[in-house]
């Protein structure tokens, strides 16, 4: 089987059929079905579009370089197809946060990869919604793109960010980027799949205003996935590392309380606190980060989980971590006391590769430790080989899940790679994502001439 990031791929058989309504065109059909309109339906030449994609990606703060682009080319296509059908197209995207100040940083490094993906200029304004911003973009001629920095450099978009405050999406369209940005456009395109689970100004403000639509990779991501998840074929397992927690949790309690998974496969910090939860001694170093992390209200939903779903949730039974340049594993029960864990055990791994092996349906979400290093890699390259050799249906979400799926050349053999791993979760829960839920009333907004 051969194919390409963010392909869609049919295997064995277990692979969702796009069941689209019959005798219409492509994007009637699904804006039918989900209510939501496609640039099959729109004409942008001439227009000003308001673009918001998601090309959040790691950066080497030292250089100032990215290091990885695979959301930067998921995105081509659209910004591709609006710039030669003449649009003059404005792009919004955020990268990193003030949660983890490892990533915030300014756009512009992506401004010069999306010039050379696309072999034409993409300016960049170190400017979101300012006087410059608002030059630049009313100088903009048919078929130029612009992106504007970094959106989460505004508080209003930061302050919605996992925090306490929470706007409606009627009270979005007053916040100053869409006060200063709406008038400027004639159009609102969300192309953001991956952060389609966040409820921010750029992403959920605009479509109360502007005529809105999606662009051709939330398009793909959104059909491909609501087919799937209409029947996954069982058993379905649900692989779940590294460390966005909160959102590991909520994809644990709802997919396990629909029913949705026959196995869940923990690792990373997920796993550690769940362990750590049972009443495990796991080291002080494993126990340490969660507390840094702010993660101990976790233990609580931990346990509630494993006296619930003791036959779903499998845990690791031995761990390893790292002393000097040796790698050293152990049993649990027989884990030293002092020590952090960086990667699942061996046996773990093995155990893991056979869950995968003998499921239908596997969604993957994170990594199992710091596969980013050779002596911690083991368990996510074993449970990567797994996930190349399963007849399951295997779906990748998230950034580092992409980065784990080229760096162990797995990128033919799964079958869907999702540019969400946040937004594929909750969108995996049922739940109408925000941005979903603003797009069917930015569609319901007439387009003028
Ligand atoms: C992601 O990296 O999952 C998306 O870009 C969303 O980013 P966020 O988790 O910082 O909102």
């Amino acid at each position: 089987m051969r194919g390409s990031l963010f392909s869609h791929q049919k295997r064995s058989g277990a692979a969702p059929a796009v069941n689209l309504p019959r005798g219409l065109r492509k994007g009637e059909a699904i804006i039918m079905k989900f209510g939501i309109r496609t640039l099959d339906e729109v004409n942008v030449s001439g227009k000003t579009v308001l673009c918001r994609i998601d090309i959040n990606q790691p950066v080497d703060m030292e250089t100032g370089t990215l290091k990885s682009t695979t959301r930067i080319q998921a995105c081509v296509p659209t910004i591709r197809e609006l710039s030669d059908k003449g649009a003059k197209v404005v792009l919004m995207a955020h990268q990193g946060s003030d949660i983890e100040y490892q990533n915030f940083y300014t756009t512009e490094p992506h401004s010069k990869v999306l010039s050379e993906l696309l072999g034409k200029e993409v300016q960049f304004i170190p400017d979101v919604c300012g006087p410059a911003a608002i030059e630049k973009i009313k100088s903009l001629k048919d078929g130029e793109i612009l992106l504007l920095d970094n959106v989460r450099f505004m508080s209003e978009e930061q302050t919605l960010f996992e925090k306490k405050l929470r706007l409606t999406h009627e009270e979005m369209a007053k916040t100053i980027v869409v006060r200063k940005l709406a008038p400027l456009g004639d159009l609102y395109l969300n192309d953001a799949f991956a952060a389609a689970h966040r409820d921010q100004p750029t992403l959920s403000g605009f479509e109360q205003v502007l005529p809105s639509m999606m662009g051709r990779l939330f398009e793909k991501e959104y059909v491909v996935l609501s087919e799937l998840m209409e029947a996954p074929a069982r058993p379905c397992t649900f692989v779940l590392g590294g460390a966005k927690i909160a959102d590991a949790f909520l994809m644990m309690e709802s997919v396990l309380s629909a029913g949705a998974a026959d196995h869940i496969l923990a690792g990373g910090v997920v796993a550690n606190i769940l362990l750590i939860a049972k009443g495990e001694q796991i080291g002080q170093g494993s126990y340490d980060f969660i507390v840094k992390s702010n993660y101990e209200e976790f233990f609580e939903k931990a346990k509630v989980l494993l006296e619930k779903y003791a036959d779903k949730i499998v845990l690791p039974v031995d761990l390893a971590w790292t002393e000097g340049d040796v790698r050293k594993e152990a049993k649990i029960g027989e884990i030293p006391a002092e020590i952090g864990s960086t990667d699942i055990g061996e046996e773990t791994a093995k155990m893991y590769q056979k869950y995968i092996l003998e499921s239908k349906t596997v969604f993957v979400n994170g990594p199992m430790g710091i596969f980013e290093a050779e002596l911690t890699e083991l368990g996510t390259k074993m449970v990567w080989d797994a996930l190349g050799d399963t007849e399951a249906f295997t779906v990748v979400g998230g950034g580092d899940s992409i980065t784990a799926t080229t760096k162990y050349g797995k990128t033919d053999k799964i079958s869907y790679i999702c540019t969400g791993g946040g937004a594929l979760i909750r969108f995996l829960t049922g739940e109408e994502l925000p941005v979903v839920k603003a797009l069917r009333h930015g569609s319901q907004i007439p387009i003028k001439d």
